[in-house]
């Protein structure tokens, strides 16, 4: 089996002007890694980064296998409420895994696996017309919630709940549901409990967008027919080769730092996640949130005031070639792409010779569409190479379960160094704590007082 590997060449001076000094890697980078490497170490040691143990998680996973089976057979549709780290790994999962299309192949395509949607924004027109679409009789929604207390989630459970209630009646109803949740905590914990309805474990000390690996995006695999075994074997590879603190022999440790450098030492606090392959879009929509959530923060570790934290993008290849390239080619110096690169595609599609005397298509003839977005990959890396444009490529040998679980675990890695490199808490949220208040307030949730907002004022609506 291949591994996951990454070029960070491109990051490098000589090869790319203004580019990392490669004594700089031997010397103060890889001791500032070491150090990070300790903090994290001492972090893991203390039981805080539970999504370390994740691949070793055997117990949960016979769960998950023996739930995904029993809901496999009983419903034609899946239907995932979760949002944020609750919703974007099984997103992830299911693009990259089951491929496009999925929901719209026939029962015998799916080898007779259920359709699979993730929900996440409570949009009442996207929510509408996904229930107009499902049999409620023979739907089963995973609601997935780790503080068990989300206001979008609750809402679509609740919507949900009655809308299976109208179909089966009461008493049938709560066999069309699943709870991901907290161990001990939470609105839906307590439900569950209290109605019987079958549960899954996320461990206390995983937090929603380090999850993907748990149950939270397990389930929604397995129950289509992905092996949960897999992800995490994968997963636990990467672990294992990300445990040393030698900067250069260490994947996360090489993402992490040199990133953190290309913000702070370099002016470049603007990481573009673009993956060459339609499958992994969603991949880099997780990334934009682990990077973003976790590195953005107002104080360092010790409290000291200070905002800090690089802006993650999602793009993909090659699609925004027509979009963004432009800017990453000659906007400011202050971005560095990492490109994903799949080496097997999955698929070939050979492009026919249609048009032999027209030279503007008669060099696609005989190649094939992979081979075109694969020189496209090269051609932009090397465009920016010589643009004095700094980035680098992780290659997955193909896109499987074992290769997903070693990405995953690779980024998550790499965000909790990052953090210690920030010198900020990487698995915290403080400030999305007062938007929530402020909804709650407007809704008039129990004990939470009803906010002044501020009116928009006419003399500046036009
Ligand atoms: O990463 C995080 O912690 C967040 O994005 C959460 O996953 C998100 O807010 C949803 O929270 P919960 O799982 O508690 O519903």
């Amino acid at each position: 089996m291949k591994p996951v590997r990454l070029d960070y060449g491109n990051l490098m001076a000589p090869r790319v002007e203004g580019g990392v000094d490669p004594s700089l890697l031997a010397d103060g980078l890889a001791s500032a890694f070491s150090s990070a490497h300790a903090a994290v170490e001492a972090r893991r040691e203390r039981g805080e980064l539970g999504f370390l143990d994740l691949p070793y998680a055997t117990e949960s996973v016979g769960r998950v296998r023996e739930l995904a089976d029993g809901f496999a057979q009983w419903f034609e549709d899946v239907v995932v409420l979760g949002i944020g780290g609750s919703g974007l790994g099984a997103s992830s999962l299911k693009e990259a895994l089951l491929g496009p299309f999925w929901n719209d192949r026939s029962a015998e395509e799916r080898d007779h696996f259920p359709r699979l949607h993730v929900v996440d924004n409570p949009d009442p027109f996207t929510f509408r017309a996904l229930l107009e679409r499902v049999d409620p009789a023979r739907t089963m929604f995973n609601v997935v919630s780790k503080s068990g207390a989300t206001a979008e989630t609750m809402a679509q459970y609740l919507v949900a709940r009655g809308r299976v209630e109208e179909a089966v009646g009461p008493d049938m109803a709560r066999g069309h549901f699943l709870f991901t949740t907290d161990p001990r905590r939470g609105a839906l914990r307590e439900i569950g409990e209290a109605e019987d309805i079958p549960m899954l474990s996320v461990p206390e000390n995983v937090g929603g967008r380090f999850s993907v690996l748990s149950p939270v995006g397990l389930l929604p695999a397995a129950v289509c027919g992905v092996d949960p075994g897999a992800l995490l074997t994968g997963a636990a590879r990467m672990e294992e080769r990300c445990r040393g603190d030698v900067l250069e022999r260490n994947p996360a440790g090489l993402v992490a730092t040199l990133l953190h450098h290309a913000d702070r030492a370099q002016g470049r606090p603007i990481h573009v996640l673009m993956p060459y392959a339609d499958r992994l879009r969603p991949v880099a929509d997780w990334f934009q949130q682990l990077w973003g959530e976790s590195l953005g923060k107002a104080h360092t570790l010790s409290g000291e005031p200070r905002p800090t934290g690089p802006t993650p993008l999602a793009a993909v290849g090659a699609t925004d070639q027509h979009s963004l390239l432009q800017l990453l080619m000659e906007g400011p110096h202050d971005k560095v792409v990492v490109f994903v690169h799949v080496d097997d595609p999955g698929a070939g599609v050979p492009i026919p010779d249609r048009h032999p005397g027209i030279p503007a298509l008669a060099y696609l003839a005989g190649r094939s569409l992979a081979e075109l977005l694969a020189a496209e990959r090269v051609a932009t890396a090397e465009a920016l190479r010589r643009a004095g444009r700094p980035n680098a490529t992780l290659h997955l040998p193909r896109v499987g379960p074992e290769e997903l679980g070693e990405l995953f675990m690779l980024l998550e890695i790499a965000t909790v160094y990052a953090g210690a490199l920030y010198d900020v808490d990487p698995l915290d949220q403080p400030g999305v704590e007062l938007g929530k208040q402020l909804t709650y307030g407007m809704l008039g949730r129990a004990g939470v007082e009803a906010p002044e907002i501020a009116a928009p004022d006419p003399a500046w609506v036009i």
